[in-house]
Parts: structure tokens; C-alpha cells; sequence
């Protein structure tokens, strides 16, 4: 249970996920030595900003969608992280993002703070038109937080390159100058990066396929398991594909798919452009939406979203590695099961971290206007997502703790021994 006193915008009796940051962060307060003077910096977002973004519908009625801005914190740099387009969004979920973001920018070390945005919508439920003025309206409701050397957003669930286009845009408009850097994730003739679309999968694939060797497992026929089939999980699944992995389950809003052979995630995403949908995937059958967990594989990625693996199924799970595609999706009490049981964990904070090593590629091109190719990208973010995991399993093993408590050992001394040398202002 959370120790501290909390802020008075949070609920104690329903803190909501981020709950499950604030218990990371007791668990690693102990490691952190004379550092442990600032852990409270930690727990205290920096800025929170809730805007009211109303639009016109098409049907000529105004709707009012909640919009967030969290700036989580900036001791080592600007803010940076992506915005959500989800009806659940809300306070404690943008704020756990953000959170993440501090963590995860620190253990990959990247110049940057963390910070996360959102707004309360289904934008099924909206047309494109729609979509574009909810998007132009939100980027000006936060238009004085962000900025190239102050906050930069990037895409997330249900936001797309057209949608950093979109906000590129606005600001820039707003700006009277065209200010590519403020996003990253922009369509590639926009000054987005090569290798940023797939770039959190291939993540996901580089640390996965590590902690399968330091586990003495093969990659090659290794059985994957993988929750969501958006951008994290479809390119995740494509790569593991490629390099000799058998995807067998794939769950994903539409339903739970399991194949003994094997699923062609080609195959799956043409299915999903043509029908918007997996049902009817050929040569694979529908199984239960909680049959998933205990699917015998050697690799279960979660990429979809927060709070997937629970006490409620952690004990069913089989596979010998978790790489968590999405943010937060295993709560604490999970990850002691699976401790227990011997799963090894490769945590958000690092398995994800390959897409915003990308945006920070971009963001440097941005600035310099001069763009790399995508077989130097690839390269890059290989070693960095390698040099990361080496790293991070060695803290694990010399501490005797999870990689998940290692990483934020490692990132919370890099946040923390920034903020003691800054100091206090005034
Ligand atoms: N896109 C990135 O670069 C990036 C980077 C780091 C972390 N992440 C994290 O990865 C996760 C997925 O992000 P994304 O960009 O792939 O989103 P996305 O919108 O492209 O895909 C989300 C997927 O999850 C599925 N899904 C949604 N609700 C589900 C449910 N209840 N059960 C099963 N499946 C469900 C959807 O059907 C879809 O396939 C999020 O946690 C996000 O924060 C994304």
C-alpha cells in the first residue's frame, strides 16, 4: 500500500494507475542512497494542465471532450511523451504515463524529462473531419506547454502520424513559423524519421530476443503470444516473424486468435485492413478472451494497454519471458507472481523505450535538418536498446532484484542526481 500523503487531486480510495508507479517507486527508494533526500521529486508530477477542448460536430451540435497535458518532470531535459486518444483517459492514467516517460527516457538515457498527454474520446465515434478539429483545438489549449526545447509530443494509442501532422501544424500556425521539432512521430515528408513507425516493435524484438539468450532459449521457433495488434503489437509480431519466432495467439480488440502452427502476422494485418477486424482469420480459431493468458508459449507480450497482467492471471501464465510492448500492463502484485514463478520480465520502461529513441532521432534530424537513413537508424537504435538491456541485467544481477526494479534503479539515480546538482529555485 502507497505510504505517503497524496496530493489532494487524487482519490485515495481509487488512486487508479498511478498507484502502480508510486508502489515502484517505494520499492526502488531503498536503493537510491543519500539520493532518497529528493524521492519525493518522483511522485509529484511538475505541471498538470486539464483543458476543456470543444468542437463543432458534423451534425452542427458543439461537443466538449477533456483534454490533458502532464509534465511529470524535466530535470534532465525537455518534457517528452505521446498523447492518448481513449475514452478512459483521465488524471491518474495521463500522470502514470508521464511518470513512465521520466523512468523510461532516464534508463535508455535519453536527454529528455517525461510527460504524457490525452483526451477522453472514442475517435471511432468521430469523422476524420471531427478528428482533425479536436486535434487543432487541443494542440492551442496546450500550445504554451509544449514546444521543441519544452515539451514534445509523440504518438500513442489512437494517434497516428496524420495526427502529429495535424499538431505540427497548429503550433506552427500559432507560432507564424513552421516548427517541425514540436512532435515527433510525423508523417517521413514532414520530417518524421525512417524507422519510427516500427521502431517500439522493433524494440520490443531486440530486447525480447536478449532476454531469450541470457535465459538460454532460442529465438528461432520460439512461440509468441502477443496482446494488441496495433502499432507496438503488429510490429513487434512482424519482426519476431522474421527472424524465426512462431506468433500463436494474438488477442486484440475484435477477439482472442490461436493457431498450434502459427499465425502469418502478414497475413493477419492484410485481414484487418480488408475487414477492420481479426474474426474470421484463416487458419485460426477463437478462443476465450481469458484462455490467452495461459497460452503455451516461451515470449507473452502485452501491447495494448495498462493493467493486462493482474493476480487474477499472473498464476496462468506459461511463457518463460514477458516484454511489456504497452505501459504499465503488469501490476505490482503480478509481478511478484511472476517473479515467483520464474518469468523473467523485461519492463515498459526498456522493452518500449525503442519508439522513443526514434523520436529522439527525429527530434536531432529536426533540429539539424540533415536525415539519416533507415538502415543507420536501425543500427543506432539496436545498439542502444542492447547496450540498455546489457546494462540494466547487469544492475539485476548484482543487485538480486527484477529488471524491472534495475531499470528504475538506474533511471531514478539519473533523475535524482540531476535535480541535487540543479538544486532548488529560488
Ligand atoms: N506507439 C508507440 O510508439 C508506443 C511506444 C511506447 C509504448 N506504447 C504503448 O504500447 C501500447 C499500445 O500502443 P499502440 O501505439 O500500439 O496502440 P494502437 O492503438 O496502435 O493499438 C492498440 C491495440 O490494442 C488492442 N486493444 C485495445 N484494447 C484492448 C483490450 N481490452 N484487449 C485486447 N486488446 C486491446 C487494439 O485492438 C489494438 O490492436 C500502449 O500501452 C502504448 O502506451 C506505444
Amino acid at each position: 500500500m502507497i505510504q505517503h500523503p497524496l496530493p489532494s487531486y487524487l482519490d485515495k480510495d481509487n488512486i487508479g494507475p498511478y498507484e502502480i508507479y508510486l508502489e515502484q517507486v517505494e520499492r526502488v527508494t531503498p536503493y537510491l542512497g543519500r539520493l532518497a533526500y529528493w524521492a519525493e521529486t518522483l511522485k509529484r508530477p511538475k505541471r498538470i494542465l486539464v483543458v476543456d477542448v470543444p468542437i463543432h460536430l458534423d451534425d452542427g451540435s458543439v461537443a466538449h471532450f477533456e483534454g490533458y497535458r502532464v509534465q511529470h518532470n524535466t530535470s534532465r531535459g525537455p518534457g517528452k511523451g505521446g498523447v492518448r486518444y481513449h475514452q478512459d483517459v483521465n488524471l491518474s492514467e495521463v500522470m502514470a504515463l508521464a511518470a513512465w516517460m521520466t523512468i523510461k527516457n532516464a534508463a535508455v538515457n535519453l536527454p529528455y524529462g517525461g510527460a504524457k498527454g490525452g483526451i477522453r474520446v472514442d475517435p471511432r465515434t468521430l469523422s476524420q473531419g471531427e478528428l482533425e478539429r479536436l486535434t487543432r483545438r487541443y494542440t492551442t489549449e496546450i500550445g504554451f506547454l509544449i514546444g521543441p526545447e519544452k515539451d514534445i509530443p509523440a504518438p500513442d494509442v489512437n494517434t497516428n502520424p496524420q495526427v502529429m501532422a495535424w499538431m505540427m501544424d497548429t503550433y506552427s500556425m500559432n507560432l507564424g513559423r513552421t516548427a517541425t521539432g514540436v512532435v515527433t512521430g510525423k508523417p517521413v515528408s514532414l520530417g518524421g524519421s525512417l524507422g519510427r513507425g516500427d521502431a517500439t516493435g522493433r524494440g520490443v524484438f531486440v530486447t525480447g530476443a536478449e532476454a531469450l539468450t541470457r535465459v538460454g532459449l532460442s529465438l528461432e521457433g520460439a512461440r509468441v503470444a502477443i496482446q494488441g495488434f496495433g502499432n507496438v503489437g503488429s510490429a513487434a509480431a512482424r519482426i519476431f516473424f522474421d527472424n524465426g519466432a512462431k506468433i500463436v495467439a494474438i488477442q486484440d480488440i475484435s477477439g482472442t486468435f490461436y493457431s498450434e502452427a502459427g499465425i502469418d502476422p502478414y497475413k493477419a494485418l492484410e485481414h484487418l485492413a480488408a475487414h477492420g477486424t481479426l474474426q474470421g482469420l484463416a487458419g485460426a480459431e477463437e478462443i476465450q478472451k481469458s484462455e490467452f493468458w495461459g497460452v503455451d508459449c516461451e515470449v507473452l507480450i502485452p501491447a495494448a494497454l495498462e493493467r493486462q497482467i493482474t493476480e487474477a492471471n499472473a498464476g496462468q501464465i506459461r511463457a518463460r519471458i514477458v516484454v511489456e510492448g504497452a505501459n504499465g500492463p503488469t501490476t505490482p502484485a503480478a509481478d511478484d507472481i511472476l517473479r515467483e514463478n520464474g518469468v523473467t520480465v523485461v519492463p515498459d520502461v526498456l522493452a518500449n523505450a525503442g519508439g522513443v529513441t526514434v523520436s529522439y532521432f527525429e527530434w536531432v534530424q529536426d533540429f539539424s535538418s540533415y536525415f539519416w537513413t533507415e538502415d543507420e537508424i536501425n543500427a543506432r537504435l539496436d545498439r542502444i536498446m542492447r547496450e540498455a538491456f546489457a546494462s540494466l541485467w547487469d544492475v539485476a544481477q548484482n543487485h538480486k532484484v527484477t529488471l524491472r526494479t534495475a531499470a528504475y534503479i538506474v533511471a531514478c539515480t539519473r533523475v535524482l542526481e540531476a535535480r541535487a546538482l540543479r538544486g532548488l529555485y529560488p
